[in-house]
């Protein structure tokens, strides 16, 4: 990608959008009411664009060199009359509005990932990964998809109609496509929102073989964590709960080829079923409550 290119995603990064419920509850939020602060952390924990902000608001009213470590401190930092005036007070605010197939399954993989890769941090203890963390890294690591929003919702089967097998293949075709992938815009967006460094870790090295990431060892963890989910999403949204020998062949085969450290911990089946499962029924219940209707059981080629 060209530094003008760079350049020119990286202004686009500063205005991702968020889903219109986001921008209904905002408006209609009591600040004074005590739920104020549990209902926005409950928004921004499925909308990658509100968590953003959360982020940023943050930011602008931190010296940057404040570590933010999860949404809920930066939230309970910044207040939610902060958010709101952020939001609220902005001449025009993007909306987008999911009515593509594609567009629906996106955003179940989004809040999908961000279950799952909180849930295996919790499983993993050993690892050492904050659940909270986890969940960011998860919920932001597509992000990329978000900042070219405006081209994906009016083509949405663009990528799709390229086909593909696997995320390098998806890759290939986004770049076919657009001229760019989600992860080169993901990396983009992340700097210039100053995300934590295991976020953008994340986002850059979701795809990549692990074994090859020299990146600090608290952040590959991460990194590996987000891979794992990001795949049983995936699973998941072909297939559901159907067939457990499909699903244990799936983790099989991470732990032998793709982990760099969750192998290590000799991982047994039930747990990670239970992952599964338990991804599937929060999923469902955060987008009946995000009046997405419901989740889809039908996506395909969404890494
Ligand atoms: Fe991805
Ligand atoms: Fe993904």
């Amino acid at each position: 990608m060209t530094s003008e290119n760079i350049s020119k995603w990286s202004r686009k990064a500063t205005e991702l959008p968020v889903l219109p419920v986001v921008v209904t509850t905002l408006m209609s939020l009591d600040i004074d009411n005590d739920d104020a602060f549990t209902e926005l952390l409950s928004l921004a924990k499925v909308d990658p664009g509100l968590a953003l902000e959360v982020l940023r608001t943050l930011r602008v009213k931190s010296d940057s060199s404040v570590a933010i470590t999860s949404l809920e401190k930066a939230l309970n930092r910044i207040g939610t009359v902060s958010l709101k005036a952020m939001v609220t007070n902005r001449s025009s605010v993007q909306v987008f509005v999911p009515t593509s197939h594609s567009d629906i399954c996106m955003w179940l993989h989004f809040i999908q990932v961000a279950i799952a890769s909180a849930q295996l941090a919790q499983s993993f203890r050993p690892l050492n990964v904050d659940r909270n963390n986890a969940y960011l890294a998860g919920l932001l690591h597509d992000v990329g998809r978000l900042v070219d929003f405006e081209r994906l919702s009016k083509s949405p089967s663009e990528v799709d109609m390229v086909g593909y097998e696997d995320p390098a293949e998806l890759l290939m075709a986004e770049a076919e496509a657009f001229g760019h992938d989600h992860v080169q815009l993901g990396s983009i967006a992340g700097h210039a929102w100053s995300l934590p460094d295991y976020v953008i870790g994340a986002i850059e090295h979701h795809h990549s073989d692990l074994h090859t990431v020299s990146i600090k060892e608290d952040k590959l963890k991460i990194v590996e964590i987000v891979k794992f989910a990001d795949e049983i999403s995936m699973y998941a949204m072909r297939r559901g709960t159907s067939d457990q020998q499909a699903f244990r062949r799936l983790c099989r085969s991470f732990f032998e080829k793709r982990s760099v450290f969750l192998h290590k911990l000799s991982p047994s089946q039930e747990p990670l079923d239970r992952i599964l499962a338990t991804m599937i029924e929060s999923a469902e219940h955060e987008f009946a409550r995000l009046k997405l209707g419901k989740a889809p059981t039908n996506c395909k080629n969404h890494a």
